[in-house]
């Protein structure tokens, strides 16, 4: 089964107060969003493969370690990924970004497709999906699925804010995902929001309503 991960460190936890405060504008919860999301990469990418090569120190000769050059996807579940990807470039710059487009039926809260552009090695890639909030698991669930349909066999997800549902509906469903969230809430309210949650990710990020 795969591990779920609460990153609970304070700097993440200082932050993803200012994220939640409904009075935090677009621009300071783009910048939130940005920066914990930099910070989760350092956890998410805590097993990745080293290998030594050789270098020079103005002192001496020694074997140092790199990373194995193990290739990596990004994946934004739009819209609201979107704001996870820059921070995650920050720390990761060679890696590749894949694009799902889902959102939500407000009636069924059923993901609905409307797009996909995707590398095409993700069969190769360590791939690692990106939104902020998983609600109900929906968009979640079919967006590892529609990975896995194409050839991807190892795939981390990483949310901001996640509720218990969430949780148990990847875990159900993809066993074999490794989860990554700064929090799991209390629980969804009728509207299949995360409570207390930040809202609608995607309007807060870019002052839609
Ligand atoms: C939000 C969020 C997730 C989804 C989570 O997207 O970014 O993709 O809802 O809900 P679920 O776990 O119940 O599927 P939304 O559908 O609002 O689309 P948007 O990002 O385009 O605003
Ligand atoms: N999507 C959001 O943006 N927020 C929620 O709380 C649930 C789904």
């Amino acid at each position: 089964m795969g591990s779920v991960t609460v990153l609970d460190h304070p700097l993440i936890k200082h932050k993803l107060t200012f994220i939640r405060d409904k009075n935090t504008g677009s621009k300071e919860f783009r910048e939130l969003v940005k920066e914990v999301s930099m910070l989760m990469a350092y956890e998410v990418t805590r097993d990745l493969a080293l290998e030594e090569i050789e270098i020079e120190t103005p002192v001496s000769k020694m074997k140092s370690e790199v990373i194995a050059g193990k290739k990596l996807g990004l994946v934004p579940i739009l819209r609201a990924g979107l704001g996870m990807v820059d921070g995650m470039l920050n720390l990761l710059p060679a890696a590749k970004v894949g694009h799902i487009g889902l959102y939500r039926d407000p009636e069924t809260f059923k993901p609905v497709e409307y797009y996909c552009k995707l590398p095409q090695d993700i069969d190769e890639r360590d791939l690692i999906v990106l939104d902020p909030m998983l609600a109900t698991g929906g968009s979640a669930v079919a967006a590892i699925q529609f990975l896995k349909d194409r050839g991807a066999n190892h795939i981390k997800l990483m949310n901001l804010i996640a509720a218990p549902e969430g949780v148990e509906a990847v875990r159900k469903a993809h066993p074999d995902v490794d989860i990554y969230v700064a929090s799991i809430d209390e629980k969804l309210n009728e509207h299949a929001y995360i409570v207390p949650g930040l809202g609608d990710a995607g309007d807060r990020l870019f002052g839609t309503k």
